[in-house]
């Protein structure tokens, strides 16, 4: 996944668009770069790594030009090099490109065996070569164009401008999102409305299979068939404020310390407070007359979906599924078409996962997403978005779009219950009492988050750890695992603590740290007997229950981690804290890019 951002304007552009490539940096920060047209040729600057890299080689040689394109880069094809940067560029053009392109050998063969070099190992350079030669071929930009896009196959985004073109570029999309901004004599494109934000807030996005030709005055948008279409415009809600770390020293404690009052803010859209009970939006369709529904996400998304499995399945009755989007795409599963698909996506942009929608919407089914940016391509593409509202989250480890997406679908199972009268209203209000009680109990465990920076210090000299959970704390222990993974770049996994015995046992020695959610709830005293079973192997136990658990191990454990009293139903956002906590305070230890770990991006838009 990448980000990418071009500017047709009157004024100079290369400042603008390193500051945009700024705000896209979340979508990946291999290697950086920018070409504009100065006096009708190309001129290009390219850094690997982050976009300071690249701004400072700008601050060495700046860029004139009015005409422009960016892009930071997550390497797909080829390594994050100089070389393999964006733009792509031939003595006709440059372009620059998010996605993958699939047939890339096939066409860099036939593009050789016709006479071209090739200077980069990337798939993008094919469309650059491709493009080139039509122009040769006499074709002007905006046929060359149109015929490379009959050629290319796979996912793109792409932006191109062309030698003695000033003012012009031409833009792509297909499976990669794209969006124009329109300003005063000036017109943008971008990967989404956030790069757009500091240059204009009127944004239009482009559908499957548009392409347009973007000049000052404006765009002349074509559908894939090649006929003029309009495509809407409308205020962007994202503003041009860049989103600050404040006193934090990451972007992800700021995000883990902001739950408390994101969750406050999303339950308060989920809850109608005079009754204090979960209202649905109005549907156009019953999502409690649903005879299945699927619960579809990647990563930690998907993580949030297998908690809401148990709630789902328990208050409303209904089978549920929980799927990773990129398993699920692609089998042949039967759909029910009176079935119910949910889309769980931070950024709304998961290939993954807005492929699974699309395969769901083609079979059907009702869609519903719990997304959090509101303009992206599954909240847009969803017939029902459920926002919600923990604001733009930078780091890339997702923290509170995690326990924002358990508010929601907490809330949307408490909702189908009621209607579909497998709980009382007397059940209801109370689940919705114990959600409406989180935001405090999670700031009386922030407020001692500092116990957890010194249990890092065991986390961050292990080579391995092992996660444990039953129930919905089964799902924390994965996306407790997948937090230190990421962030710490040790190897973690999470199990179900009854499943342990059944061959991960073998594992358990005296070294291996073994992080333990047990929650007072029903399955406490079976959780508690596995952590017996490994005590008596000599592991290392960090036991994160209530004051009862902590002290039934206090003696035994390596550590016991006391929590505040909460409703289980409610458990799931308490003891993400840990988890969230020990990843952070480890990779602080463990001094790794806590906000943009190796080899990630925030956002996946890449199958
Ligand atoms: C979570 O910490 C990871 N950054 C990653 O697993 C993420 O949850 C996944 O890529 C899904 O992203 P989305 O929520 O934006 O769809």
């Amino acid at each position: 996944m990448c980000g990418i951002i071009g500017i047709a304007g009157q004024s100079a552009v290369a400042d603008r668009l390193l500051e945009s490539l700024r705000r896209l940096e979340y979508r990946g920060y291999d290697s950086a770069g920018i070409a504009t047209l100065v006096d009708g040729r190309i001129e290009r600057r390219r850094a690997e790594g982050k976009i300071d890299r690249l701004a400072a080689r700008l601050a060495e040689e700046p860029l004139a030009g009015t005409t422009g394109i960016g892009h930071t880069r997550w390497a797909t094809h080829g390594a994050p090099s100089e070389a393999n940067a964006h733009p792509h560029a031939t003595d006709r053009l440059a372009l620059v490109h998010n996605g993958i392109i699939e047939n890339h050998a096939a066409l860099r063969k036939e593009l050789i065996a016709r006479g071209h070099r090739f200077s980069s190992e990337t798939d993008t350079e094919v469309a650059a070569v491709l493009i080139t030669d039509l122009l040769a071929g006499g074709a002007s930009p905006k046929d060359a164009v149109a015929a490379a896009l009959k050629r290319l196959e796979g996912a793109f985004a792409l932006a191109i401008v062309f030698v003695g073109k000033p003012g012009l570029i031409i833009v792509a999309r297909r499976g990669s999102p794209l969006a124009l901004g329109f300003g005063q004599g000036e017109t943008y494109i971008g990967s989404d409305a956030m790069a757009l934000a500091p240059l204009s807030r009127r944004i239009a996005y482009l559908e499957e299979g548009d392409w347009a030709e973007v000049t000052p005055d404006g765009a002349t948008i074509y559908d894939e068939a090649g006929r003029v279409v309009a495509r809407p415009v409308r205020m962007a809600e994202s503003t041009g404020a860049l989103v600050g770390k404040g006193n934090y020293r990451h972007f992800m404690l700021k995000e883990i310390h902001e739950q408390p009052v994101v969750l406050g803010d999303t339950l308060k859209g989920c809850l109608a407070l005079d009754m204090r009970l979960p209202r649905l939006p109005p549907l156009a369709f019953k999502p409690e007359e649903a005879t299945r529904w699927t619960l579809i996400g990647c990563g930690t998304a998907h993580y949030a979906s297998r908690v809401a499995k148990y709630w789902l399945e328990e208050l409303a009755q209904v089978p549920v599924e929980s799927e990773l989007a990129s398993e699920f795409r692609y089998r042949r599963a039967p759909l029910d078409p009176k079935g119910i698909a949910l889309f769980v996506s931070q950024s709304g942009e998961t290939a993954d996962t807005l492929a699974a929608l699309r395969h769901c919407k083609a079979n059907g089914l009702h869609t519903i997403g719990v997304v959090n940016v509101p303009e992206s391509s599954i909240a847009r593409e969803v017939e029902v978005s459920l926002p919600t509202n923990a604001g733009p989250e930078i780091g890339v480890a997702s923290t509170k779009a995690f326990t924002t997406q358990l508010a929601v679908m907490a809330t949307l199972a408490i909702a189908i219950g009621l209607a579909r009268r497998t709980i009382d209203e007397k059940r209801a209000r109370a689940l919705a009492e114990a959600l409406i009680e989180v935001p405090a109990r999670m700031t009386e465990v922030l407020a001692r988050a500092a116990q957890f920076r010194t249990l890092a210090q065991t986390l961050a000299a292990a080579r391995d750890v092992i996660y444990l959970g039953r129930g919905t704390c089964y799902p924390l222990a994965l996306e407790g695992a997948l937090k230190l993974k990421e962030v710490s770049y040790i190897h973690a996994e999470g199990y179900a603590a009854g499943e342990l015995k059944h061959g991960p046992i073998a594992l358990i020695d005296d070294v291996m740290p073994v992080v333990v959610l047990a929650p007072p709830d029903h399955l406490y005293e079976k959780t508690a007997s596995n952590v017996e079973e490994v005590i008596a192997r000599g592991a290392k136990v960090i036991f994160i229950s209530d004051a009862r658990g902590a002290a039934q191990f206090k003696d035994r454990a390596l550590a016991t981690v006391e929590m505040p009293d909460v409703d289980p139903f409610a458990a799931p956002f308490l003891y993400a804290l840990p988890v969230q906590l020990l990843a952070y305070y480890t990779a602080v230890l463990r001094g790794t890019d806590v906000d943009q770990p190796r080899n990630l991006a925030k956002s996946v838009t890449v199958e």
